[in-house]
């Protein structure tokens, strides 16, 4: 688990505190909460120890299981036609059950883009409600107030992309996120999403593989790939 405590700056924001602490044994199971309670208390743990006192926080939600975050082409059209094709959009990007979910979309504008061109791109992210519910649970326990929910994709483009050197995004760039258990990979044309994946390979299975390989048990394996 990661937190850091922002405050406004001349030159942006400035980090004021930051906190690491690992995951507690059975509060999560692939990306998603099994235990809102026993995580948010740990998180809790961790604010009071790195020091961050703020209570209003923005946090990202990521993973493959409940979440698709995607960007799709559509035929161009009009607002509501688009909120009416969104709805069957959502049926066929998902791999959940799509009765519980919320989602939300955004047409996206590029600075090159061709008005008169026959297709629209579209921003759509799917989060599975009961995710999210227990995510907003976590935040409650740990005593937050919840300012704001992103995605991971978009999380990191706004700390890597709009606050690093090039935030108009000129180039374009690949974020890699290799976690413990998903690696993301998001690539950015002009600072804004254009392909975002959740991929169910990392850092853990990077150790299980050294363990097998070189006959280790878990701890010596991640020492060895450290
Ligand atoms: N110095 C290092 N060298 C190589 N791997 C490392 C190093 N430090 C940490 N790791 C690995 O990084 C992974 C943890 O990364 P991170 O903290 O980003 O995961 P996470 O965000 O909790 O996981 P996920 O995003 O999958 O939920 C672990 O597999 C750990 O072994
Ligand atoms: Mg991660």
């Amino acid at each position: 688990m990661k937190a850091i405590e922002l405050v406004p700056g001349r030159n942006g924001p400035t980090v004021k505190a930051l906190g690491v602490a690992p995951t507690p044994e059975g509060a999560m199971e692939n990306s998603i909460i099994v235990d809102p309670k026993l995580l948010g208390e740990a998180v809790k743990k961790m604010l009071k120890e790195a020091g961050i006192s703020c209570r209003r926080s923005v946090s990202s939600v990521s993973g493959q299981g409940a979440l698709v975050v995607r960007v799709i082409e559509v035929p161009r059209m009009s607002d509501s036609e688009l909120a009416e094709t969104m709805k069957w959009e959502v049926e066929r990007h998902v791999p959940f059950a799509a009765d519980e979910v919320i989602m939300d979309f955004q047409p996206i504008h590029r600075p090159d883009e061709d008005p008169e061109s026959q297709n629209m791109e579209v921003l759509l992210a799917v989060a599975q409600q009961e995710m999210i519910d227990r995510h907003v649970a976590m935040l409650f326990a740990a005593g937050l107030s919840p300012v704001a929910i992103d995605v991971e994709p978009l999380a990191a483009a706004r700390a890597l992309i709009e606050l690093g050197p090039d935030p108009g995004g000129k180039k374009t760039t690949a974020i890699i996120n290799i976690g413990a258990g998903t690696t993301d990979i998001g690539i950015y044309r002009d600072g804004i999403l254009a392909f975002p994946r959740t991929l169910p390979l990392a850092g853990d299975a990077m150790t299980a593989a050294i363990a097998q390989q070189m006959g280790l048990d878990e701890e010596q394996a991640e020492e060895t790939k450290r």
